[in-house]
């Protein structure tokens, strides 16, 4: 006989009706059904399934969900107790201990049966890829720092918290069966088309809500577009220095990066590869990581590139709310006529990373490809949260919230030019026009932004060179190691101001 639970986790803070574990017994095996249940309990609390403090089954819903004697249940659970893995509260439940000796975290390597190497690894020959740091490094030890001018994170006080949540609640009151259907996998209709309504005047978009793809965000808006368009050996265009999630994802995908360096005004399109089917990830309107705006004349001259060679070009909009001086650019993909440009935006920047929310723009011809590609993908991203944002847009709020924020970080920015004047004097900085960041390139004389970033931070201040900025480099045949990237939008004037006297502290020390 084999008796099968079903899988599920228990959540911390169920306290009855526990959800149940995952246990397969079978008579069978050598060892006895208490001893079963035992060894199975504890590698879940070994490998991490189950944590400090989750509750577990009674003994009488253990034993019913397995279908064994009471007794059975009880033996176990009372090693497990004996062996410091769970404890009892009496009246209360049976949970996970929540001191377990280190020892009992993760086997030894030794111990560890040897991992099959992955089918699909993302291209372990790609030079680039060597370099991939996981979010759970990158932000090591941030939290303690006095001020930190990280890169690419609003500011968490100016979430519309209260909007937000008045709109889920209100959906989630009248979302019928939408939470348990499949709903189409290009995204909530309603969203599609507020966005068609706030591209337009916006960013000079003119589409159609069909032609738009909801995504979690604009790295899965790579993946996205690099599926469809990247098979191995081709060539993808990116800028030098580029915005390594991009990269990485066209790589993995094995494609050839071609970089092409970036100057005052945006990427030289001289050196823009002479073949056919390449595709190209661009940032015109605040590159990534210097922050220029690509010039009109070069705009054009890519276009034209583009259409002459059969290319694709991607372009990467993810901060363009943010313009501080004159009125917003025309994005890349509204001077396309030729059908060669597909749009990425995000709701990252203007409202938060955590919604893991964007969207795709394809052209008219390709989109029936992006819809099915999604689907193969993931099906769409969550309802809820698409329905509140279509909610929010539609009743004005959006449109507050960026010109409310739009202002705030503009005299953040003021604030950070303001501080790096006082305490540097004449600085050169690029990219202060629009955005969440600028770049400074710091003078002659003066330490690499590696061992700026390295004082600043054992001063309590973060800055970023390119490489923690998530900024990828081809070569160091240039200024790169002089840049320092600084964020702006998360830190108060006076926060700005004491960092930046910190940092200045650190320095002349
Ligand atoms: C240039 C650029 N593009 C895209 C993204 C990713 O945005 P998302 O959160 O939408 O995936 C970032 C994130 O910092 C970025 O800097």
């Amino acid at each position: 006989m084999t008796s099968t639970a079903s899988i599920v986790r228990p959540t911390p803070v169920v306290r009855s009706g526990h959800a149940q574990l995952s246990i397969i017994l079978k008579e069978s095996e050598k060892s006895t059904l208490q001893t079963q249940i035992f060894d199975q309990i504890r590698t879940m609390i070994l490998n991490g399934q189950l944590r400090g403090d989750d509750p577990l089954p009674t003994t009488r819903e253990l034993s019913a969900q397995l279908g064994v004697s009471r007794n059975t249940a009880v033996l176990a659970y009372e090693r497990l107790i004996a062996e410091g893995y769970i404890r009892t509260k009496p009246y209360v439940g049976t949970f996970v201990s929540p001191d377990l000796p280190d020892t009992a975290f993760l086997s030894t390597a030794a111990e560890r049966p040897a991992a099959a190497p992955l089918a699909n690894q993302p291209s372990p020959e790609g030079e680039t890829l060597k370099s991939l740091r996981t979010h759970r490094l990158a932000t090591m030890d941030r939290r303690r720092l006095a001020a930190d001018f990280w890169v690419g994170r609003p500011d968490w006080r100016s979430f519309p918290l209260k909007a937000w949540s008045h709109h889920i609640k209100a959906r989630l009151k009248s979302a019928g069966t939408r939470l348990t259907s499949y709903n189409d996998p290009a995204g909530l209709l309603e969203l599609r088309q507020a966005l068609a309504k706030h591209l337009a005047p916006a960013r000079g978009v003119v589409c159609d809500a069909e032609q738009i793809i909801i995504v979690g965000g604009c790295q899965d808006g790579f993946n996205l577009v690099g599926r469809l368009l990247v098979s191995p050996g081709s060539t993808a265009v990116v800028e030098s220095p580029c915005y390594q999630g991009a990269a990485f994802v066209l790589e993995s995908l094995g494609a050839k990066l071609h970089p092409v360096p970036i100057d005052r005004d945006g990427l030289d399109v001289t050196k823009l590869p002479h073949e056919k089917g390449a595709v190209a990830y661009v940032t015109p309107s605040h590159q990534y990581p210097i922050g220029v705006t690509m010039s009109l004349q070069r705009r054009i001259e890519l276009l034209s590139w583009a259409t002459q060679y059969d290319a694709y070009i991607m372009e990467d909009d993810y901060d363009s709310d943010f313009r501080f001086v004159g009125s917003p650019l025309t994005a890349l993909k509204g001077l396309d006529r030729n059908e060669r440009v597909i749009y990425l935006g995000t709701f990252s920047k203007c409202m938060g990373p955590g919604l893991r929310l964007g969207y795709v723009v394809a052209p008219p011809r390709l989109v029936e490809s992006f819809r099915r590609m999604k689907m193969l993908m993931n099906n769409g991203q969550s309802w809820l949260e698409q329905a509140a944002m279509a909610d929010f847009m539609a009743s004005g709020e959006f449109g507050r919230h960026l010109r409310r924020i739009r202002q705030l970080y503009r005299e953040r920015r003021d604030a950070l030019l303001g501080a790096l004047h006082k305490h540097f004097g004449e600085c050169e900085i690029y990219g202060e026009q629009a955005g969440m960041h600028l770049v400074w390139k710091l003078p002659e004389g003066f330490p690499t932004a590696a061992e700026v970033e390295a004082k600043g931070l054992a001063a309590g201040v973060g800055v970023c060179s390119l490489a923690t900025g998530s900024a990828l480099r081809f070569g160091t045949n240039d200024d790169g190691d002089r840049l320092l990237m600084l964020g702006f939008v998360a830190l108060t004037e006076k926060e700005i101001e004491d960092g930046i006297a910190r940092l200045a502290g650190a320095l002349k020390g």
